[in-house]
């Protein structure tokens, strides 16, 4: 599957653009959560990474259906949008899993900010890079520390460098060793806001705007008519540049299926 503009003729509203079930919708769910129930009691430890997107909030609420605590952790960048910070607030409110929330070293943030200028990371990959590093994975090392798997929000149809993922990922260098979880990979756009539209989910109201795929406010920009899904995202990088750290891949993937 590749990615493709994720607009229809009705702009504004994110559920009444984007809500469209599969087929075989109902088979796919149920798959899920059996194969997502069976990799929480085979892969613990394993936490939930939620950066509180959509197939975040989606698997979030399966975890609740299938009624095992599972922490979910939120890596907060200091950097996200204002409307990310609020759902973060909400979600603390109400839901029945506990939540984490992760934050960089100040002091290397703001060794960077003084050193080379939060601006700097549209100037160079190199600079970019770094600042993910401060926020985001350094912090996400120490919410994976002592774990064996983690839960990711993944799916195929995201983009191109995506478009091979497995249900369950050994591969990721990033995270060395952590099993990676991804339940939603065979998830369409449509089966994700189907899901939330059903379940009444909150979810950022930047999806009402425009933005499909939503990181830090500073790399994170609206789409057009016809662009792709994720092109909101580094849009000042090259296509293959556009990941944080978070989900690199390495040359061997392995993959195994529990269903
Ligand atoms: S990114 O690498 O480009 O930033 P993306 O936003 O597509 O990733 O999210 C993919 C998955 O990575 C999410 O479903 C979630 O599991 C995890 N993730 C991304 N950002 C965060 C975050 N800030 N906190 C926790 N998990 C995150
Ligand atoms: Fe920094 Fe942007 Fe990476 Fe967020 S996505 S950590 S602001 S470079």
């Amino acid at each position: 599957m590749t990615s493709s503009s994720p607009f229809s003729s009705k702009p504004g509203n994110a559920i009444a653009q984007w809500s469209k079930p599969s087929e075989d919708f109902d088979l796919r769910l149920k798959n899920t959560l059996s194969r997502l129930e069976q990799s929480i009691k085979t892969l613990n430890p394993i936490k939930q990474a939620s950066s509180l997107g959509p197939e975040d909030i989606v698997i979030t609420h399966l975890l609740e259906t299938i009624g095992i605590a599972v922490p979910v952790f939120v890596l907060e960048t200091g950097a996200l949008h204002h409307q990310t910070i609020a759902l973060l607030e909400r979600l603390q409110a109400h839901t029945k899993m506990p939540l984490e929330i992760y934050r960089p070293k100040a002091e290397r943030v703001i060794e960077f900010v003084k050193t080379k200028g939060q601006k700097s990371i549209y100037e160079s990959i190199e600079n970019r890079k770094s600042c993910c590093q401060i926020r985001k994975i350094e912090p996400l090392g120490r919410a994976l520390n002592g774990q064996r798997a983690w839960i990711t929000g993944l799916r195929r149809e995201q983009s191109q460098t995506r478009s091979e993922v497995n249900f369950l990922d050994n591969s990721e260098l990033s995270t060395k060793g952590y099993t990676k979880v991804n339940p939603l990979v065979e998830w369409s756009w449509g089966d994700v806001w189907n899901y939330i539209e059903k379940h009444s989910l909150d979810f950022n109201p930047l999806h009402d705007e425009f933005y499909p795929s939503i990181g830090c406010a500073p790399c994170t920009r609206a789409i057009s008519l016809g662009e792709e899904f994720r092109a909101g995202r580094w849009w000042w990088e090259d296509e293959n540049a556009k990941e944080c750290g978070l989900h690199v891949k390495s040359p061997q993937q392995t993959s195994s299926s529990l269903a």
